[in-house]
């Protein structure tokens, strides 16, 4: 099925790959943002359109005629619902590489009426998206006892994803040194793991216990008794200048410089990959083996781009019911994994087997 996929953003980093592959797939695709000879400049691009979303006319047409609008542009925590809402009246699909619970919360209080009739999906990157998708083929095999998942290592951040992993904190978005715990959050229940080596990551790397909103929903998904969510650093570098940022009372913008420095500085020392690791205890005397996924990328923004295309793809082939979503719940996890596994930003995935 084809019709027009505007993508707003779709000349950013996460923006280009979505472009990219949905073009490839022999979609026409609307590309959206401020700057409109970068807009016309990204290959795959069938129209381009100046449009800054903080303009609501503008915003309006450039969702009107367009079957789904992607949203790659941000920062994220920023833009909420805003060009959900706009896409949604404009009768198009919605898809977001970003957004997490408080975009989608923020759409479902006071839901338009056209969410009744067209789906609106949220967390379409890899983490949040793949991160809280892939572990569920860990209970193809049945059921978890204790399931942990590390995502991480070493990415440039541009600016405007610099203020989204600023304003990833606080209760909304998650619990540092939480761990879920017999159906509940166990705050300070975890340590930092310090120079450790991880299957599938490169070198020492360190591990911080950061238990999402996205992981809290995936606990309940696979009603596992405990569940370990890490965010894998290559170098100490961003989790100091996140440190330093969330105990300031400036607003984030003051530390982006810090956070983009701090990245680019991991690149230059530790080299560009990043991975998502996912490991499944049975619960305890059921005899059975412990269970892994493991995906490698050398960029998890590109591979962000791929994974909210696929979710668009299945927007317009009416796969996704109508309604408020996730990625993570409404992707099949099977033919995600193929589609990852064919995909050349994907250098290495492993998936369960008995170990
Ligand atoms: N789920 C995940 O795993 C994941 C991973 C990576 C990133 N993300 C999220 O994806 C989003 C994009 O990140 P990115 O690194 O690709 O950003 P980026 O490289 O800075 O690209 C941003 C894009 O949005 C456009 N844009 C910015 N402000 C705009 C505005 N006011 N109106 C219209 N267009 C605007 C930019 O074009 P102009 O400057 O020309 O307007 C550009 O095309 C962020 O929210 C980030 O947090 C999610």
């Amino acid at each position: 099925m084809t019709g027009l996929i505007g993508v707003l953003g779709g000349s950013g980093a996460v923006g280009r790959v979505v472009v990219d592959r949905l073009a490839a797939a022999g979609h026409p695709v609307r590309v959206g943002g401020r700057d409109l000879a970068r807009a016309k400049a990204v290959p795959g691009a069938s129209e381009a359109v100046a449009v800054d979303l903080d303009d609501a006319d503008a915003l309006a047409a450039f969702c009107a005629g367009c079957a789904v609008v992607v949203n790659c542009a941000g920062p994220s925590y920023r833009v909420l619902d805003v060009v959900a809402r706009v896409a949604l009246a404009a009768g198009a699909g919605y898809v977001d590489a970003a957004g997490d619970a408080v975009a989608l919360e923020a759409l479902t209080a006071g839901a338009p009426d056209a969410l009744v009739r067209l789906p609106a999906v949220f967390s379409a990157g890899l983490m949040p998206g793949l991160s809280g998708l892939l572990p569920r083929l860990l209970a193809e095999a049945g059921p978890i006892g204790r399931l942990d998942v590390y995502v991480g290592g070493s990415v440039e951040i541009g600016r405007l994803s610099a203020v989204d992993a600023l304003l990833t904190r606080g209760p909304r978005f998650g619990h540092a040194l939480a761990a879920w715990r017999e159906g509940r959050v166990v705050e300070h229940a975890l340590a930092p793991l310090r120079g450790v080596t991880l299957p599938g990551f490169r070198g020492r790397v360190h591990a911080w216990p950061f238990l999402s909103a996205e992981m809290v929903a995936l606990a309940g998904a696979l009603g596992v008794a405990e569940l370990r969510n890490y965010t894998v650093y290559a170098t100490e570098n961003l989790p100091e200048v996140l440190a330093t940022a969330w105990a300031d009372d400036e607003p984030p913008d003051a530390h982006v410089d810090a956070v983009v420095e701090a990245a680019r500085r991991d690149v230059e020392e530790c080299g560009r990959h990043y991975a998502l690791l996912a490991h499944a205890r049975p619960p305890a005397g059921s005899g059975a083996g412990s269970r892994r996924v493991l995906l490698r990328t050398p960029d998890s923004y590109e591979l962000s781009g791929v994974v909210a295309a696929l979710v668009a793809a299945d927007v317009l082939e009416g796969r996704v019911p109508a309604g408020a979503h996730h990625a993570a719940d409404v992707l099949d996890p099977r033919r995600t994994a193929a589609a990852l596994a064919a995909d050349d930003l994907v250098t290495a995935l492993e998936l369960p087997k008995d170990s």
